[in-house]
């Protein structure tokens, strides 16, 4: 998908005030799309600040994470859609056909496979409950997953006695096939699914999804990604992906409102999976067998799909272009401090726009309250015993914000 026109753009702008200034400011610009090693971006600094102007994040946002900032766009709609309902008499409906259109087009999904949820984890409890697992089955995946990529899948090994296996994945392998190897190697004869995290959340390292979905496949495996983060920092095309499940959270990088989320079933597992919850169009053989819910908060959609207008007007190529450079400024510059040892990959082509590290002489603990003085939001990676910090570089990030961080971890105090 390519960045839209300025006229598209009024367009989008007459339903979702606020992109019109976006328009105004954007200049026109070739898409590019991202190599291993991303060149600087086309848009200059003077016109990512602009685009950091759309938002009220009071501080520098370096979590995104754990959810990034709406822009002003996407306030603006999910506000007014809230006020209007409330009119109670003449409520504005959210065009969901429309709607779905155009989440489908910016992450190609096959049309009529997304579900609008609330987030991750309900997403993949979706997934991990609506197939039919028996005892013994095993799931695989990594040590490395998210309580919301995992707890489905020890509730079903503590209920259903579903084997629930975990291995420790090389965390800097020199490529792709390292990894998809790693995984080859802990398939048995009773695995039935993979689930896999398209972005690990402790070190932020790529996962060739593509890759380990053929390998399932030609075992007759299900697949099931934990998407929490791409959507909205990579160019991300489901098709191609082609996986069974793909769990998502736009609150992330996609800038929604929170609480919204995605999960897209490939189309030939829509009537064979089971609702979590059941309501009106449960046993529709369409994926509104996911989303019926009962009353749900429709201003959050109507944000959503703000969210996508506001991403698709600077481009996902030019983003994920975006994050990914200003994580490679990060790394290199992190790895120039001598206290600093880097838990990301070194192989920029694996990783995303998230870089953790530890240092020496003092804590993960520590650093994020020494920044948080500084008003720098950061995520602690204390999962399993480990001691990370970890940085997110989204559009709201300009380069002088990454030099300063790395100028204050320089002088961080020792313990
Ligand atoms: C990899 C991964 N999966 C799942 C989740 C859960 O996301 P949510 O709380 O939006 O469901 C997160 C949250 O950070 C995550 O990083």
């Amino acid at each position: 998908m390519s960045a839209i026109s300025r006229r598209e753009l009024l367009a989008l702008a007459a339903a979702f005030p606020g992109l019109e200034t976006l328009a105004r400011h954007l200049p026109q610009q070739a898409p590019h799309r991202v190599t291993t090693a991303p060149p600087a971006g086309p848009l200059g600094e003077a016109d990512w600040q602009r685009i950091k102007d759309q938002f009220v994040i009071d501080g520098l946002h370096l979590n995104t994470g754990t959810y990034g900032a709406c822009p002003l766009p996407v306030l603006d709609a999910t506000i007014q859609h809230l006020r209007a309902f409330e009119r109670i008499i003449g409520q504005e409906a959210v065009d969901w056909p429309a709607f779905k259109g155009e989440v489908e087009s910016f992450l190609n999904a096959w049309p009529g496979s997304v579900a609008v949820l609330r987030n991750t984890t309900e997403a993949m409890n979706n997934a991990a409950a609506g197939i039919d697992l028996a005892p013994g089955d095993e799931v695989l995946s990594t040590t490395h997953e998210h309580i919301g990529g995992r707890c489905c899948w020890e509730l079903l090994a503590r209920r259903r006695g579903v084997v629930y296996r975990t291995f420790a994945p090389p965390l800097d392998p020199a490529d792709d096939d390292e990894l998809v190897a790693a995984w080859q190697a802990q398939i048995t004869p009773r695995t039935r699914v993979l689930s896999i995290a398209h972005v690990l959340f402790t070190t932020g390292m790529i996962q060739p999804v593509a890759k380990l979905v053929r390998l399932a496949r030609q075992r007759g495996i299900i697949s099931v990604v934990d998407g929490a983060h791409p959507p909205g920092m990579l160019h991300v095309d489901l098709q191609a992906l082609d996986a069974d499940f793909y769990a998502t959270s736009t609150h992330k990088w996609l800038l929604a409102p929170k609480g919204t989320g995605l999960l897209v079933v490939h189309p030939d597992r829509i009537a064979t999976t089971w609702p979590l919850v059941a309501s009106g169009d449960w046993a529709a053989a369409n994926i509104e067998r996911f989303e019926h819910v009962g009353t749900s908060n429709e201003s959050l959609v109507q944000g959503l799909r703000a969210a996508v207008a506001f991403q698709r007007a600077i481009g996902q190529d030019v983003i994920e272009q975006r994050d990914r450079g200003l994580a490679t400024r990060l790394f290199d510059g992190l790895a120039r401090l001598p206290r600093v040892h880097l838990v990301s990959p070194h192989n920029a082509a694996l990783r995303s726009a998230m870089v953790s590290f530890t240092m020496d002489g003092t804590t993960a603990e520590h650093l994020q309250g020494y920044l948080g003085r500084y008003r720098i939001r950061t995520r602690r990676i204390a999962e399993f015993g480990y001691e990370y910090l970890r940085l997110s570089t989204h559009i709201y990030v300009l380069q002088r914000d990454v030099d300063h961080t790395i100028d204050l971890l320089r002088d961080a105090p020792v313990d």
